[in-house]
């Protein structure tokens, strides 16, 4: 026995005489609510406390003619401390039942919290499983900058986005990148449609009432704003790249033809990819493109991006890029967004750079004397604040997210030179492989990979109000 553990003997005697005192008995497990928001700077009611996810099985029943989906959400957690309830983040549709560890649970809702009242309490690192019954025609959630996530029904279908808050429109969960679970998709929808969702596609089964199941399955974790459902009538292509991933492209037709030439460089983008960041982070890659109308933007859904509309070449590769960036390494918080769409930026840079086009020096230098000859977005507004820190919520996607936050990694460049620039890269895609971080795990990891002092390009670049001067 170490000394230590002399003391915590006696402190847990000292606890069971205090429990027994207040009238406990010895079986009882004393909870208390878990918190209703992880306390996230941009979205504070997003997550829950107490506890966190390690699977989810979300069976969904969806009927493009009415719109009406049935579902059953199974929620795999272990317990962080002692819960007498919990909540789960959802928004819309009607609950029916919900079940803790098969037992009923008492629950009620107060705008997008639902909280869940076990029957038992739940013991600290107990795994518990939730089952919510819910039923109704899904909403879409809106944006604070005004646009429309969470479940989108098309003329002939539907399909399902999540960031930044968006899938607590169709499922109950944990909505916050913090906690990212492995997930077991499975979509019933009339037979003539196809079904997809993220991962691999284990089984596809016809089942009563001219119904097909079509069951998807993520091995590797995601976090909540980034699981899909796309229901239609879409064209499907399969495939490999030359390194084994598996390819899954679902098209609908009417954008079949515009999206071929860019869906094409899948493979290549994939292996351009691992040689820049290391590995590609998932067994699968792919894409959904719905009809142009669907959604006014693009999302790099875990391992099948969504398009609205046929993709160019370069949107494809900006959502493949996030694969490794936001995907696999994912913001801690919604603070950290740059750390998705800056890097994805570059990317953008770095494949134009690699293919025959505009080096990253130069788009750099268009970018600070605002010259649009040489990237058509040069006269954009990248200044109007710092990356790592935007005004509010509206403006998390805004331009300084995603140029400056390039323009960080290009400075970081010329302090650093190539070799180690490169090596930073492809080191904090593979040591922060399938988990979260920071902006300031992200700045401390960069001086210590590197050997650099990076405190000015971090005070002017990254933090600092203004608009940068050319660096000398
Ligand atoms: N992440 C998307 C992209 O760059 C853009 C986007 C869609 C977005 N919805 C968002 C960014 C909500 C921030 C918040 O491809
Ligand atoms: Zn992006």
């Amino acid at each position: 026995m170490d000394h230590r553990a002399v003391p915590r003997l006696v402190v847990a005697v000292l606890l069971c005489l205090a429990a027994l005192a207040t009238g406990c008995t010895g079986a009882t497990v004393q909870g208390r609510p878990g918190a209703s928001g992880l306390r996230d700077p941009y979205f504070p009611r997003a997550g829950n406390g107490g506890y966190q996810v390690e699977h989810y099985a979300l069976d969904l029943d969806y009927d493009p003619a009415d719109g009406e989906l049935r579902a059953t959400a199974v929620l795999t957690a272990r317990a962080e401390q002692g819960l007498s309830s919990f909540n789960l983040d959802f928004s819309g549709l009607k609950v029916e039942e919900v079940r803790v560890d098969g037992v009923g649970a008492r629950h009620n809702r107060t705008g997008t919290e639902l909280t869940v009242r076990p029957a038992e309490d739940l013991e600290k690192g107990e795994v518990f499983r939730t089952e919510v019954d819910y039923r109704g025609r899904p909403k879409p959630v809106l944006d604070p900058d005004g646009s429309r996530e969470g479940w989108i029904a098309t003329a002939d279908g539907a399909v399902a986005v999540g960031e930044p808050v968006g899938s607590m429109g169709w499922f109950p969960g944990n909505h916050h990148p913090s906690d990212k679970a492995t997930y077991d998709v499975t979509l019933t929808v009339p037979n003539g449609y196809e079904a997809v969702s993220n991962g691999e596609l284990a089984s596809r089964t016809e089942v009563d009432g001219g119904r097909t199941a079509f069951a998807w399955r993520s091995r590797e974790p995601v976090a909540s704003y980034l699981v899909t459902a796309a229901v239609g009538r879409f064209e499907v292509a399969t495939g490999r790249t030359p390194s084994g991933v598996s390819v899954y492209h679902a098209v609908s037709p009417g954008e079949a033809a515009g999206s071929e030439a860019a869906l094409a460089k899948t493979s290549d983008i994939v292996e351009w990819g691992s040689r820049r960041f290391g590995p590609y982070p998932f067994g699968t890659v792919g894409s959904i493109v719905m009809p142009s109308e669907t959604l006014a933007y693009a999302l790099e859904t875990q391992t099948k991006p969504v398009y609205s509309g046929a993709p160019d070449e370069l949107l494809v590769l900006h959502e493949l890029a996030h694969q490794w960036f936001g995907n696999s390494v994912s913001p801690k918080s919604w603070k950290d967004m740059w750390l998705n769409e800056g890097f994805a930026t570059y990317a953008e840079w770095l494949w134009a750079e690699d293919h025959g086009g505009v080096g990253a020096q130069r788009r750099f230098d268009a970018f600070l004397t605002g010259d649009t000859s040489v990237d058509a977005a040069a006269d954009n507004d990248w200044a109007a604040f710092p990356p790592a820190d935007p005004p509010g919520a509206e403006h998390i996607s805004d331009d300084p997210v995603y140029t400056r936050g390039a323009m960080v990694l290009h400075r970081i460049r010329q302090e650093v030179g190539d070799e180690k620039f490169f090596d930073l890269l492809r080191g904090w895609a593979t040591d922060h492989r399938h988990g979260n971080a920071s902006t300031a795990d992200f700045t401390a990891y960069a001086q210590r990979r590197t050997g650099h002092d990076l405190k000015k390009v971090w005070d002017v670049w990254l933090y600092g109000e203004g608009r940068p001067k050319a660096p000398r």
